[in-house]
């Protein structure tokens, strides 16, 4: 049987990861690449969450698996930070990072019944993956125009008013990845309106709070529309913004009408035993230390403050600069990580080959990934093929 397998293509990511690693040139530009980096192009460990884990080292007595829910002073104080007050109306598990919690999600989604989830696209390449794994049809819903670098409202309501009852959508709550163009107050109303019109369930992911403008500004227009709508889940990462991306911090929550808790709940839980029967630990407590301790979250908050400073000034450098065919001034005002520049694959191989600028194969392009030193010649290249 194992003999009957196909091999198949590796991450599309990896290649290129690979192929930046075997470019002997020395001035070699890795704009591909999905994790932050400081201005000196390191991922540091946050000092904050050092010092947790250091604390966890000297306090922590047992290694005995924690309970199926997994770590539940994690939970509130991530769900807490996420959703405010609303939180109380969540059903939460940990989870194995953001991924395994859309993963659980969408598990839920196709015991609740479900058979189709519409994915805004360009979106994460990894979501369509998520969703076929579990069973779903994806229906894609293209929402953004790469040269113009705007969001399509009228395409995207147009898309969403397509769904049948017990649909889901999956959101990106803000920092979208790979296009940094996050969803405006209108366009947040405007889908809580369809999303009650056609009985669809948001899914939103959260992986970047606090990357574009502010912990609470980030989920601004998510926790607008969760509040309006009776159901809804919500995947939270803590890879980025807390620097954990090995530890695989993460969990899903489930917004759902009281008396239906305890059956989603459940249901999570039984999802998970089955999987991976008991979640990780050291990430989770990692972050429960930071979040319950006032000084070590306010340090925390002040590293994820520099880091968004980072980004944003990376960003405004950009914006000073003129490329003929990409609006430049539109890019610099998006948020987090990425942004998707309008670039033809030819474009994409000659800055790879001539300049040894590297980016994925759809011209996304990591910030965070451009070292101030670096910034001159990139431009450069810009100007030379666009
Ligand atoms: C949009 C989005 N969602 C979810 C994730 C999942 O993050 P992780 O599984 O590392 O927590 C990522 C990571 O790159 C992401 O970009």
């Amino acid at each position: 049987m194992i003999a009957d397998l196909c091999v198949r293509l590796p991450d599309p990511l990896l290649k290129i990861i690979q192929m930046f690693r075997d470019d002997p040139r020395g001035d070699k530009i890795d704009l591909g690449v999905g994790v932050y980096r400081d201005a000196s192009g390191n991922t540091p460990i946050m000092a904050a969450v050092q010092h947790a884990a250091s604390r966890l080292i000297e306090t922590q007595d047992t290694k005995t698996y924690v309970g199926q829910q997994g770590n539940v002073e994690f939970l509130r104080l991530l769900g807490e930070l996420a959703f405010g007050p609303m939180a109380r109306d969540f059903v939460s598990i940990q989870a194995v990072g953001g991924t395994g919690a859309l993963r659980l999600g969408l598990d839920l989604l196709r015991e609740a019944g479900a058979k189709r989830v519409l994915l805004p696209t360009p979106s994460w390449p990894n979501h369509p993956a998520i969703i076929a794994a579990a069973r779903l049809e994806r229906v894609e819903v293209p929402f953004f125009d790469v040269a113009d670098q705007r969001i399509d409202l009228e395409r995207l309501l147009a898309g969403v008013a397509k769904a049948e009852l017990g649909d889901a959508v999956l959101l990106q709550a803000c920092c979208h990845n790979p296009l940094g163009a996050d969803l405006a107050g209108e366009h947040w109303a405007a889908l809580a309106e369809a999303a009650l019109a056609h009985g669809l369930v948001p899914f939103l992911d959260l992986a970047y709070q606090g990357f574009g403008d502010g912990i609470e500004e980030d989920v601004a227009g998510a926790r607008a529309l969760l509040e309006r709508v009776p159901e809804a889940l919500v995947a939270v990462s803590g890879a980025k913004n807390f620097g954990l991306y090995r530890e695989r911090v993460g969990a899903l929550y489930v917004k759902a009408p009281a008396a239906a808790r305890q059956a989603a709940a459940s249901n999570l839980a039984a999802i998970a035993r089955a999987n991976y029967s008991m979640p990780p630990d050291y990430g989770a407590a990692c972050v429960r230390e930071v979040l319950g301790d006032a000084p070590l979250r306010a340090a925390w908050k002040s590293e994820l403050d520099a880091i968004r400073a980072h980004i944003k000034n990376t960003r405004a450098a950009l914006a000073r600069e003129r490329v003929n065919s990409i609006p430049m001034h539109l890019i610099a005002a998006q948020k987090g990580m990425f942004s998707t520049l309008p670039l033809s694959s030819e474009q994409i191989v000659a800055l790879r080959e001539s300049h040894g600028i590297y980016m994925t194969d759809a011209a996304r392009i990591n910030v965070a990934g451009l070292r101030e030193a670096d910034m001159a010649r990139f431009v450069s290249a810009l100007q030379a093929v666009a």
